[in-house]
């Protein structure tokens, strides 16, 4: 039955988001995706977790943040950095990061889609940000969920053993525990299931990676550091924000902290193999 194989179809297309695996839909039976079927969508955003608390308002403005940097000299800037100096974020700084990856800049329609800082397949938008704070000027450490329409992050409450659940988190990447705030970006499937159906799973990840990328950009020009990471404990990372893992699971994460220039022979150390095993 159509039925089946298109749930069976479903699933494969979220392993492919971990697996990259495709194939053809085998049955003849027409197919149309729930928007085409008239189906109701789905939320654009995440609803609060945590509303019986008081939201935290970020800044909204960024005069004065970056370092008057042209997107030439951010393009050329943007790399990779694993070693963090601890210094600490400011509040302005994470909000401008936040706003850089999924800030929202207008609705189209009376609630059809989300217009972001970041390109989406469809406008789908179908990620979500959460963030372990270590660092931050005015936020307890702890966990964090962003409200991307309201600009806005709510505490999600304090999370024991930060640093080594950082580490963890981050498949054992211990340099990471040096961040100020890492990113955790969850994926919410239906979101782009319900417009582009089995094709979902890889518009999702091509999406994934703007969002990266604006945050490589961002952190360039405010003079931060980050290095996009795609070896994290999948169950994990879920325990530590309550995702449910088939609705929703982090796809993609991030650590940000300061970082300064003597610290170049540390970075480079991360790529010493590629000496010592003649590459
Ligand atoms: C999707 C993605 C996943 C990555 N995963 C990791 C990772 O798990 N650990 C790590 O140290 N670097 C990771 N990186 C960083 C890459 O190793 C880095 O981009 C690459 O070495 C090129 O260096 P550059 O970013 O400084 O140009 C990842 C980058 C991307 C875009």
């Amino acid at each position: 039955m159509l039925k089946d194989e298109i749930e069976r179809r479903t699933t494969e297309g979220r392993a492919f988001m971990r697996f990259m695996r495709a194939e053809p839909l085998q049955s003849d039976e027409p197919y149309q995706t729930d928007q085409e079927q008239k189906l109701p969508q789905p939320p654009l955003v995440k609803a609060r977790m945590r509303p019986e608390e008081a939201p935290i308002a970020l800044p909204q403005d960024f005069t004065g943040l970056a370092q008057g940097l042209d997107l030439t000299q951010i393009i050329r800037r943007r790399k990779s950095s694993r070693v963090y100096t601890q210094q600490g974020m400011t509040l302005q700084q994470l909000s401008y990061l936040l706003w850089a990856t999924q800030g929202v800049r207008g609705v189209r329609g009376k609630s059809y889609a989300t217009l972001r800082t970041v390109p989406s397949g469809g406008a789908r938008h179908p990620f979500e940000t959460y963030l372990l704070v270590q660092q931050v000027d005015g936020l307890v450490p702890g966990a964090y969920h962003y409200l991307p329409m309201e600009h806005q992050l709510e505490f999600l409450g304090p999370v024991e053993d930060l640093r080594a659940n950082i580490t963890a988190s981050l498949a054992q990447q211990s340099w990471a525990a040096k961040a100020d705030v890492v990113f955790y970006w969850s994926c919410v499937p239906y979101r782009a299931e319900w417009r582009y159906g089995i094709m979902a799973h890889r518009i999702v990840m091509v999406d994934a990676g703007h969002m990266g990328q604006n945050l490589y950009m961002a952190c360039a020009g405010l003079g931060l550091g980050t290095c996009g990471i795609g070896a994290f404990d999948d169950d994990l990372c879920g325990e530590l924000f309550g995702l449910d893992d088939a609705d929703e699971f982090i796809v993609y994460t991030a650590p940000v902290g300061t970082i300064s220039d003597k610290n170049a022979a540390e970075e480079a150390a991360f790529y010493t193999f590629v000496e010592e095993d003649g590459l």
